[in-house]
């Protein structure tokens, strides 16, 4: 952890929220492209053991701290000298959200703006956050486009929409360039299939991988933009780490819907066996159609969504 900030390369990025699902993926991607790491994560919902094949590595240290600790999260930044902060840590579970709006609000936005402070004290050149396909509520108007209307219905989707907000008013008045990144369905290894959160192909994947049945509500032909957390990570590490990108808001997505129907295909092509689905009727509240449109992220990031969606359902059966 000796190396010193070098001006113009990212060489130095501090990860918050980096023992959940899509932290520690990011961390092992970093380390992976050279970086020197800093995980920070409270243990809230993630846990050390998704760190346990970086935890020894000598270019990561993890800090177990709230982001809402204003003097810790100064002190860890300060001491580590960041070129860059990725911003994953929230409360990510809706329900809880909707039931506790207080708390929501004190971690999704102001331990994001905590964190902004920190980084921007700590001299970080860039600023990337975790932001979600929420902010766009229960849209028809698809796909889904950066340029258009934003309309949270949730507690969680209103936080996300104004911590992004806080953060591109911050790269208009600092010297911190603010991506905001807003992840549509992410899927892929360590999602946590108890979670009231967790995605819809970790929980069906675990019932299928242990002989039991899904439960499908409605005609299974609802749909979503489901992305591999391999490409989410890639576009993560781009954004935080290429000095010429620029910040903005941008859709993490494959611009491809696929229904439940087509999910539990997939599922079936890797174990034949899997029992029949138990179908009931629709949920109230539920959303029919999610789809992302990717062009802006393709046309400015350069970013592609490249992960086939029967390649990455095999992967997390693996
Ligand atoms: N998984 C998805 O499909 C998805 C979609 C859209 C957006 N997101 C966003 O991506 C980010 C990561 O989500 P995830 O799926 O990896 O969830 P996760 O629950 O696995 O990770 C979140 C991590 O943040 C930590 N954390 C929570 N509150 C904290 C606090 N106050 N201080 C320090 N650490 C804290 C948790 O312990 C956990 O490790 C979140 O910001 C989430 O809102 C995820």
């Amino acid at each position: 952890m000796e190396e010193q900030k070098v001006s113009g390369e990212i060489n130095r990025v501090a990860v918050t929220g980096a023992a959940g699902f899509i932290g520690s993926h990011t961390c092992e991607g970093l380390l992976d492209a050279g970086k020197t790491v800093i995980g920070i994560d409270n243990l809230s919902t993630g846990k050390r053991i998704n760190l346990k094949g970086i935890g020894e590595h000598d270019r990561f240290s993890f800090f177990q701290a709230d982001i809402c600790q204003e003097d810790a999260m100064a002190t860890i930044l300060g001491d580590f000298q960041p070129d860059a902060v990725i911003h994953l840590a929230a409360l990510v579970s809706v329900p809880i959200a909707e039931h506790n709006p207080d708390e929501n609000y004190r971690i999704n936005v102001l331990g994001t703006k905590l964190v902004a402070q920190a980084a921007l004290k700590a001299a970080a050149r860039r600023m990337v956050f975790a932001s979600s396909a929420a902010v766009y509520g229960n849209s028809d108007q698809l796909p889904l486009s950066e340029e258009g209307p934003t309309n949270p219905i949730n507690q969680y989707g209103m936080a996300k929409l104004e911590a992004e907000t806080l953060l591109l008013s911050y790269e208009k008045s600092h010297d911190m360039t603010s991506t905001c990144l807003r992840f549509f369905n992410v899927y892929g290894p360590r999602q946590d299939p108890t979670s009231p959160y967790s995605g819809v192909i970790s929980i069906f994947a675990d019932l299928c991988a242990s002989g039991r049945p899904v439960t499908v509500y409605g005609d299974g032909r609802q749909s979503r933009d489901f992305i591999y957390i391999k490409d989410i990570t890639r576009g993560i590490i781009t954004s935080a780490t290429n000095t010429e990108l620029p910040g903005g808001i941008y859709n993490l997505c494959t611009g491809q819907g696929k229904t439940l129907l087509e999910l539990l295909d997939a599922l079936k092509g890797i174990d034949p066996d899997v029992p029949e689905p138990i179908f009931e009727g629709e949920r109230e509240g539920d959303i029919k159609h999610s789809l992302g449109n990717p062009s802006v992220a393709r046309r400015i990031l350069g970013f592609e969504a490249t992960t086939n969606f029967a390649e990455g359902i095999r992967e997390l059966q693996n």
